[in-house]
């Protein structure tokens, strides 16, 4: 995004509040913020009080997630890093047009600081693949610092940011014709619910054509004590980024969490193959939202559910891709069978 766009549209924004419009009209004209408002009246009303962790990544948020990357017990950072630095030119070649020089877009939803995708799109470069990285984010920051350090590393790329979220991002993938490959790493699929990652896949794959390729990281079953460490450091970083949700509620919502008391809690269920997230309330309180003029109360120790993390099989994978009528081209996996990346297309 040019700094010119940025600047008209705070300038914008500035006029508008000028204006002397009721408290209503000003925010249905916010519709982020309607959004987030409409989930977190929704999701604290719930017996199972429950918040998405979507909203974990706030510009915050996203710095805080690049520091659980770099974790000695965040494993499939560090995984899918090395599975794409020993595979990149099998990767490369698996994800090319049919015909070489046909010019393709790269498309990547939750980029972040596209570590991992720098390994691809060197070596894409380097083979004279004709394309155009499109990196999706929904931290504007996040992107800015990846535009900025592809500009630097990468001079040679053509790029084009987009900052939106997934759903947003289908569908501008789905209006934009021309030959696709889209990735989808680290084990973002794992935090999507059984059904909506279904749908979330067949909405994915429904533009692809034949030719088109997908690439999706998996976090795959493996030793309980292993995962559920990667949740749950030493450090306390997963804490501070969980809990970061509240601040940004305050922040955004104008609510009184009390952070001095509410805690992080995470555990792994071999059974379900699921990392459970939480916020613990540490005693019983009313914590007030002023945007929704609602109060709601906590009973001690009373949770909000925050993030479901699923890790997979190889069977339960390769069952995923047939019901969202893909199949499997390549597996990928790491020699302790941490993490897999899987090349996907369209059954038809
Ligand atoms: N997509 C990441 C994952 O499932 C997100 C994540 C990492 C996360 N650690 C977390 C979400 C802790 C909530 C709490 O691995």
């Amino acid at each position: 995004m040019s700094s010119s766009s940025a600047s008209e549209r705070s300038a914008s924004a500035l006029d508008v509040a000028a204006l002397p419009w009721s408290s209503e009209q000003l925010e249905t004209s916010n519709p982020e913020l309607e959004t987030l408002k409409r989930h977190v009246a929704e999701g604290l009303r719930r017996p199972q009080k429950t918040l998405s962790s979507m909203y974990f990544y706030d510009d915050e948020g996203s710095r805080l997630f690049q520091l659980i990357m770099a974790l000695p017990e965040y494993y499939p950072t560090r995984t899918e890093f090395k599975l794409f630095t020993q595979h990149q030119s099998a990767l490369a070649t698996a994800l090319r047009p049919a015909v070489a020089q046909e010019p393709f877009f790269l498309l990547e939803l939750g980029a972040g600081d596209g570590l991992k995708t720098k390994i691809l799109l060197r070596h894409l470069l380097d083979t004279e693949a004709d394309f155009t990285y499109v990196p999706v984010d929904i931290s504007g920051a996040a992107l800015d610092g990846l535009a900025a350090s592809l500009r630097d590393e990468l001079p040679a790329l053509r790029v084009e940011p987009i900052v939106a979220d997934y759903s947003e991002a289908l569908r501008l993938m789905a209006a934009r014709p021309g030959r696709k490959v889209v990735l989808f790493l680290g084990s973002n699929i794992g935090n999507f619910l059984p059904a909506d990652r279904l749908t979330f896949l067949r909405n994915l794959a429904a533009p692809l054509s034949l030719n088109d390729r997908l690439l999706i990281g998996f976090d795959l079953q493996k030793d309980p004590r292993i995962i559920r460490a990667a949740y749950d450091d030493a450090q306390g970083v997963t804490a501070a980024f969980n809990l970061n949700l509240l601040k940004r509620l305050n922040r955004d919502l104008g609510a009184d969490f009390d952070l001095a008391h509410w805690q992080h809690y995470t555990d792994y269920d071999p059974l379900a193959g699921t990392v459970r997230s939480f916020l613990v309330s540490s005693r019983a309180q009313a914590v007030h939202v002023t945007a929704l003029n609602q109060t709601f109360p906590f009973a001690a120790w009373e949770t909000i559910h925050t993030e479901n993390s699923y890790k997979f099989t190889g069977p339960q994978i390769k069952a995923l891709a047939a019901e969202a009528e893909l199949s499997v081209t390549e597996f990928f996996t790491d020699e302790q069978d941490y993490f897999a990346d899987v090349v996907l297309r369209p059954l038809q």
